[in-house]
């Protein structure tokens, strides 16, 4: 079972995207099943997985939430069983608990209670433990299937939920778009994690470019020279800060370009361009881990 969190403090980069469609992509090859966890107060990809392509709810799902919420089967009802009881972590493994959105491709979704997590009163060093748990919980339950790959879509900020999840995920997964912004934050993020995650090990980190900009006229260059340069820029920075803070980090060669089509493709389905270029990054991913 690979882990793999999606993260970046900079909102709106992609990471619900990439990680709904880099989900997608793992389950298309044959025998391999994947997770994915929404751990998103904000519920993006909740409810992009609850509305259909009219933007009404998709009946099944909301059906099955609204049972998952009535049966105390959320993450936060596992999140609660975890830290309030005393010794044993007795939160069953079922599909109470996980949606099945194809046959390979399982979902845990996310509840407005996750806004509240840091001000509950919980043990705050056992929330640091929680995703491990769960995972090996998930890992040895018989009633759902044997996940090669789990995916987390994370908040842009850093939590204790966060922690939990980067303190025992293999990736780190960081989308960032051709902008200025993009070589700041992964300064930031790439410099303050080592501290942050202690005593635990720093995972492997992955960089990948989203939004990237096609070349304008008949150029045959990759990109645009705008997203060239932002993409330079933020390999000197995980370079450089990479070896400083001595972690195993790299920029990964594929790109997803900007294209229109990728805003509803959670609730329509992938467009076969896309499908193209996640199955090459998660090819990519798939080597480096
Ligand atoms: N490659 C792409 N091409 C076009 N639109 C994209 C692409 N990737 C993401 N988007 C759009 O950008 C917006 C933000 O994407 P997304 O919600 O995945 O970002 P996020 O990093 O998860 O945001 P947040 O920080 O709020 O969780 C969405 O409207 C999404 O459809
Ligand atoms: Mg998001």
């Amino acid at each position: 079972m690979k882990t793999i969190a999606t993260i970046n403090f900079k909102g709106g980069v992609g990471k619900t995207t990439s990680t709904w469609a880099l989900g997608h992509v793992a389950a298309q090859s044959p025998q391999q099943s994947s997770l994915v966890f929404d751990l998103d107060a904000q519920m993006s990809l909740t409810q992009s997985i609850a509305l259909n392509e009219d933007g009404n709810p998709f009946k099944n799902f909301t059906d099955w939430y609204e049972k998952a919420i009535a049966k105390k089967k959320t993450i936060f009802d596992a999140l609660d069983e975890f830290t309030k009881t005393s010794s044993t972590f007795n939160f069953g493994i079922n599909h109470d608990f996980i949606y099945r959105i194809a046959d390979r491709y399982h979902f845990v979704p996310s509840v407005e209670d996750l806004y509240w997590t840091e001000l509950e009163v919980w043990d705050r060093e056992k929330v640091k433990f929680f995703i491990q748990r769960l995972l090996e919980k998930i890992r040895n339950s018989k009633n759902v299937p044997e996940y090669n790959t789990v995916l987390f879509d994370c908040p842009p900020s850093f939590s204790l939920l966060s922690y939990s999840i980067l303190s025992c995920c293999n990736l780190v997964l960081i989308p960032i778009n051709p902008d200025f912004f993009a070589a700041k934050g992964l300064n930031l993020l790439l410099s303050t994690l080592r501290a942050r995650i202690e005593p635990f090990p720093v995972p492997k980190i992955g960089v990948f470019m989203n939004r990237a900009k096609p070349p304008g006229g008949g150029s045959s260059k990759r990109f645009s020279n705008e997203t060239q340069r932002y993409l330079d820029d933020a390999k000197l920075v995980v370079k450089k800060v990479g070896t400083d803070n001595g972690l195993n980090a790299k920029v990964f060669e594929t790109a997803i370009f900007d294209r229109v089509g990728m805003k509803r493709a959670i609730q329509e389905g992938m467009p076969p361009a896309f499908n193209q270029q996640f199955s090459s990054l998660w090819q990519e991913i798939q080597s480096y881990l």
